[in-house]
């Protein structure tokens, strides 16, 4: 080894020693014959001193070293004088006096100052480009050990319940999980492709059936859908199954997963354990999305059938349309200004939302517990009656210097405005505490949804998903009634995972593949492995898939799933530092006998 120690690890108890280390020099304090400087690896950093009376040529080699610049230090290690140690070094209480030093590797200015206190202002298209630079820096490199940790963690809890890790394959057949698929042309099979799985789904569903009965792997899934946050091409799963279970023992199996790698890996607190379990259509009810963020109240209510047939045209021609009118009441909001209740408007309007409709509660009650109009500022009071003014308010729970905020529109434009207007007043009215894990189940979601645009069913979760025992007798008349055995699990607001009961009857899934509109030919050709496989004796089975790096992410407060990633996409799907996807030789294209139509345009 080039180095006897990391430079996290020398102490005082060391004083004495010759110690080689190696690495980064973080920092260099010239004060003429004497030089000091911080130096990093991974571990740690240790500061080097280097003395021109002691050593004049240790000290020439010193005056020429620079940020970033990789170096080999030998020396003795010695307490520093009382009054120079530094506590927020775990080596602060000694510093290595340099007896020889030598430069392994120079290094050219960085891109952006990679010691010191981390600043967030810098590109990310440069941190992305100098990836490798960027991962130096300390917030990345925890990251990146807390995601190591968290894996291990993982797989240690399910070694010692029985699963076995089995790797799938890469290249594979086109897996429904609701994306575009990733296509790989085949060399030796001209016109034919494998598509990268979504998510080896199918394959662990035949591991069932192939008597393995827990599976799991830490699963890599390619998914080409429009990027966000939390979203990437390229991204990891831990993907389960189990063999003769209900959806009970798989959410067991998670909770208890769960909650041990919190207590474990996480300095945060459960808000509550048993995870609570919301339906759905509860979900829905109370915080228009079905991954809520239950770490605060704001609950939402629905006033529907109380404006139904109102003097306010909004809202009477929003439920004549079939829509809902819902609001949430915004704590000590009544006294914002117009500008920000403005703000609140334009907050609401990319989802789709026409308008917010608003009443401020600015004084008390009368005698009789109703608020009349000169205790309301409001724009819509005067089209609304005392009555349903009065019905809002109590809807609402809203009381003296709070404001009520209401959207009226058809329930999927109402929703998302109302679950993301919320959350934008939870961070502004500073209600959630950034210390908690609030994890949740939501359960009894719809096995289909109908899909306007391709004028057909199509599978929620994904097809190989069971109905309710009770529901099958209903698939082909009431398909919009029938809910799945499917579950959820979302942590702050965020889904981290899901899963379900599969079909494990040939003729069940049939039925299933019949009701999203294939044709038989379509699933002999997409599916008859399936279908065939399940003729030779499958068990009930079934399982979920976490999301390794959101759930990372959470743990780690960072905003995207990018910062828990070593080698990350841009949000157009481009690797900076590799410039990919990139346009491949004619010679290439021809073995595998495909033309490119257009010019390829480079992505940005
Ligand atoms: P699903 O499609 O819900 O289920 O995916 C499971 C979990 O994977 C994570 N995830 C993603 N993370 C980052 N980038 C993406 N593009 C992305 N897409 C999904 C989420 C999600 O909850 N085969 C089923 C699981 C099963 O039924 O067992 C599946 O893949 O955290
Ligand atoms: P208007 O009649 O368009 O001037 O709107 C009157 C008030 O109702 C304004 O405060 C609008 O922001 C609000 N508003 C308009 N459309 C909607 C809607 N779909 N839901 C809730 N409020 C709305």
């Amino acid at each position: 080894m080039l180095k006897t120690h990391t430079c996290g690890e020398l102490r005082a108890s060391d004083t004495g020693k010759t110690v080689t280390l190696a690495g980064w020099v973080n920092r260099r304090r010239d004060h003429g014959g004497l030089i000091f400087l911080d130096l990093r690896d991974r571990f740690g950093i240790t500061q080097i001193t280097v003395n021109a009376e002691d050593r004049p040529d240790a000290l020439a080699v010193a005056s020429q070293l620079r940020s970033e610049y990789v170096v080999q230090i030998t020396g003795t290690v010695q307490k520093r004088p009382p009054g120079f140690e530094n506590l927020e070094l775990a080596t602060g209480e000694i510093e290595v006096i340099a007896v020889n030093l030598e430069i392994l590797s120079e290094a050219r200015t960085p891109p952006f100052v990679i010691s010191g206190t981390q600043s967030d202002d810098v590109d990310e298209s440069v941190r992305l480009k100098y990836r490798y630079l960027d991962l130096r820096r300390p917030k990345l490199a925890r990251n990146l050990r807390l995601r190591h940790e968290i894996v291990r963690f993982i797989r240690s809890f399910l070694y010692d319940r029985a699963f076995l890790e089995i790797e799938t394959p890469i290249l594979l057949k086109s897996t429904p999980e609701g994306a575009r698929d990733f296509i790989v042309p085949s060399r030796m099979h001209p016109g034919h492709f494998y598509a990268l799985p979504q998510s080896p789904q199918q394959m662990k569903q035949l591991l069932m059936i192939a008597g393995i009965e827990r599976y799991f792997q830490i699963a890599r899934c390619f998914r080409d859908e429009d990027l966000r946050a939390d979203r990437q091409p390229e991204f990891t799963q831990l993907d389960l199954e189990m063999s003769f279970v209900e959806a009970a023992d798989v959410m067991a199996l998670i909770e208890e997963m769960l909650i041990k790698l919190s207590a474990t890996l996480s300095d945060k607190r459960i808000q509550q354990t048993p995870f609570p379990v919301m339906s759905y259509a509860d979900a829905l009810a109370k915080y228009g999305i079905d991954r809520p963020d239950i770490r605060f109240g704001l609950e939402l209510f629905d006033v529907t059938e109380l404006v139904r047939g109102s003097g306010f045209g909004v809202f009477e021609n929003a439920a004549a349309a079939g829509g809902v009118i819902k609001g949430l009441c915004y704590p000590n909001g009544a006294s914002l200004s117009r500008k920000d209740i403005d703000g609140l408007i334009e907050y609401v309007k990319p989802y789709g939302a026409k308008g917010l409709a608003w009443i401020g509660i600015t004084a008390g009650p009368d005698a009789s517990g109703r608020y009349p109009a000169e205790s309301l500022r409001s724009p819509i009071a005067k089209f609304l009656s005392l009555q349903e003014i009065d019905g809002i308010v109590r809807a609402s729970g809203a009381g003296e210097g709070d404001l009520i905020l209401l959207v009226a529109d058809d329930a999927d434009v109402t929703n998302p405005a109302l679950a993301n207007l919320r959350l934008e007043i939870g961070q502004r009215a500073d209600l959630i505490d950034p210390h908690l894990l609030a994890f949740c189940w939501v359960i009894d979601f719809p096995l289909l949804e109908y899909d306007g645009q391709e004028d057909r069913w199509v599978a929620i979760h994904h097809p190989f998903t069971s109905a309710r025992d009770e529901d099958w007798s209903i698939l082909e008349e009431r398909p919009g009634d029938v809910k799945a055995k499917a579950y959820d699990v979302v942590l702050n607001g965020w889904e981290i995972g899901g899963g379900s009961i599969r079909i494990h009857r040939s003729g069940q899934q049939m039925r299933m593949f019949q009701q999203l509109g294939l044709s038989e030919s379509e699933v002999d050709e997409q599916f008859g492995h399936m279908l065939e496989a399940f003729q030779y004796g499958a068990p009930p089975h079934g399982g979920i898939a976490l999301g390794i790096e959101r759930l990372v992410a959470l743990y780690a407060d960072a905003q995207s799933i990018r910062e828990v990633m070593a080698f990350p996409k841009t949000a157009t799907g481009a690797d900076l530092l590799l410039d990919a996807p990139s346009p491949v030789e004619d010679r290439q294209l021809a073995e595998l006998r495909i033309a490119v139509r257009e010019q390829p345009t480079r992505a940005a």
